[in-house]
């Protein structure tokens, strides 16, 4: 009997360090963003019929829909509450031919329909307190609700809030996940699921929902568009596999309800391009038949769209930062292949001047660069360095093509951390600024949990082969790591131990062997702490 104790507990130690080893990482993604326009922004509650109609037509013939727009989504105002058997009610008044008929209409024009409702009882906009929307959510109905909109309505996308979700104190992965399995069990396949839960919501939402909102609602530049790129330049590796961070609608081309605050072109520009960079859907939250020229052609460039709906679907980490003037970069087309897309940004209030490192942004010798505002190649190949100079909030964009090299250093907050989430009061590991850490930042809070691991999806070798992994990592009391390569366990590493959890950093390193091509490296411990980790630094042996 006692054997057969150890000899299935072996199993089962073997099983979870398998699992805690195991990677699956999509390099081409069957959805890309999102694109399309909703009623929120310009229209909040003041909905109808004939307005979705009207501007389902502006965005099919104001050329927007040939640019990739095709998703018309309505947001909240559109309910009443259920009947006395606990039917869900549309607003007649506002919709008399019915969300059916407009969803048809809709279709007629060549787009794709959305539609909007609660992971919870009450909708947002009725504040738990108008009528039109408490009790109108999903909880409870998740299944007749679901059947309702796409296979009796006809509907496309779904953005599924969070507000009554508080309300009814719901937890939002359980929630979320019924609601995803309500969806699945519709006849209608391929319905674009996003949540909108305000903060990151964790790593399920992957296996759930084709994107999720990371932040609370946008605004003008200072109060939120600025807060909402913050936010996101540490949440890039979240974004993969076809599934997307959504940093909300774009503010270009309108006024916030109420508010004569707008966005400054160059702010335009900044906001468009970050949120095409880093794979953001892009819901144009305007009214369509009322964009200015100028903010017309920021949403149409389509050199941007391009970055956007590349196949690939990356997110773009931070490869530069000087204060707040940050380069952001990702691969366009094929993994290490010969086109990045680059935008450079000036976060900050005064004009700044910063000397781009190619060599950072993984080329070597002559790099020809495109500038994707004004659609020109750059006048001669840059090599180097290439200087970019800024007004406050502005920003440059680029295709850079060259020669890449292997990437040596992997920053810690590149890395995709299983348990990581940024809800309040959910336990998560940590992205940690510090002086004292590469480009500022540092990781911690992993181990402990066989899934509370950290990983780098995309490791290149050209040649494959043995190389030294060097770890940077500070810890307080021993801690260690288990270094897995392509989901097998190649050294575990123990007695870690600096003094402190965010200096005094040391390296350790680990000889690996890297096939050529693309490469994951994770590092875990199922059983107790992990040090708080700086980068991972490859050599060639
Ligand atoms: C929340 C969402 C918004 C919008 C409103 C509707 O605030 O974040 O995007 O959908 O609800 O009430």
């Amino acid at each position: 009997m006692r054997n057969s104790i150890i000899y299935f507990a072996a199993i089962f130690t073997a099983l979870l360090l398998t699992a805690s080893c195991d990677d699956s990482i999509k390099y081409e993604v069957d959805h890309t963003p999102t694109m399309g326009m909703s009623f929120w922004n310009a229209f909040q509650l003041n909905i109808n019929e004939d307005l979705v109609k009207d501007q389902a037509l502006a965005v099919k013939e104001l050329g927007y829909a040939d640019a990739g727009y095709k998703f018309i989504n309505i947001d909240d105002g559109f309910q009443t509450p259920r009947d006395s058997a606990g039917n869900f009610q549309y607003n007649a008044q506002l919709f008399p031919s019915g969300m059916r008929s407009v969803a048809d209409y809709i279709h007629s024009l060549g787009l794709k329909a959305g539609i909007y409702t609660d992971a919870g009882d009450n909708t947002c906009g009725s504040e738990n307190k108008y009528a039109y929307g408490l009790g109108t959510g999903l909880y409870g109905h998740e299944e007749d609700d679901c059947k309702l909109f796409f296979d009796e309505w006809d509907y496309d996308f779904i953005k599924i809030d969070f507000c009554g979700g508080q309300h009814a104190g719901l937890d939002e992965k359980e929630q979320y996940t019924r609601i995803s399995k309500a969806i699945r069990s519709c006849d209608k396949k391929d319905i674009i699921f996003n949540i909108c839960r305000w903060r990151y919501p964790g790593t399920w939402a992957e296996d759930v929902a084709n994107s999720w909102r990371t932040t609370y609602d946008i605004r003008p530049w200072f109060s939120r568009v600025k807060y909402i790129i913050d936010e996101n330049l540490y949440l890039q590796a979240y974004t993969r596999n076809g599934h997307y961070n959504d940093c909300d609608m774009l503010e270009i081309g309108s006024k916030w309800p109420g508010s004569d605050a707008t966005l400054s072109h160059d702010e335009e520009l900044t906001h468009m391009a970050y949120w095409c960079i880093a794979s953001s859907p892009l819901i144009m939250g305007c009214d369509m038949r009322k964009v200015p020229e100028s903010s017309r052609e920021v949403m149409l460039n389509a050199d941007l769209i391009a970055m956007n709906q590349d196949k690939l679907g990356l997110g773009a980490p931070v490869v530069q930062k000087e204060g707040e003037v940050y380069v952001v970069a990702k691969d366009m087309e094929r993994i290490m292949g010969p086109k990045r897309a680059v935008v450079v940004m000036n976060l900050s209030e005064e004009p700044a001047t910063i000397d781009v490192s190619l060599d950072a942004l993984g080329f070597k010798g002559d790099v020809k660069l495109y500038d994707c505002f004004s659609h020109k190649d750059v006048d001669k190949p840059a090599s180097g360095i290439y200087t970019v100079s800024l007004q406050p909030h502005a920003s440059a964009a680029f295709f850079a093509t060259g020669k890449r090299i292997e990437k040596s250093v992997y920053q810690a907050e590149e890395s995709y951390m299983n348990k990581f989430s940024t809800i309040e009061g959910v336990s998560s590991p940590l992205y940690k600024a510090s002086n004292s850490a590469g480009q500022g930042m540092y990781v911690t809070g992993l181990g402990s949990d066989p899934d509370n691991w950290m990983q780098w999806d995309n490791v290149y070798s050209r040649r494959g082969g043995k190389y030294v992994a060097t770890v940077r990592y500070a810890a307080d009391g021993a801690c260690g790591f288990t270094l897995c390569v392509n989901g097998e366990e190649v050294k575990n590493v123990d007695g870690l131990d600096t003094g402190s959890q965010n200096d005094n950093w040391q390296t350790v390193n680990v000889e690996i062997r890297l096939k050529k091509g693309l490469n994951t490296i994770r590092l875990y411990n199922a059983n107790g702490a992990m040090p708080s980790i700086d980068y991972l630094q490859l050599s060639k042996k």
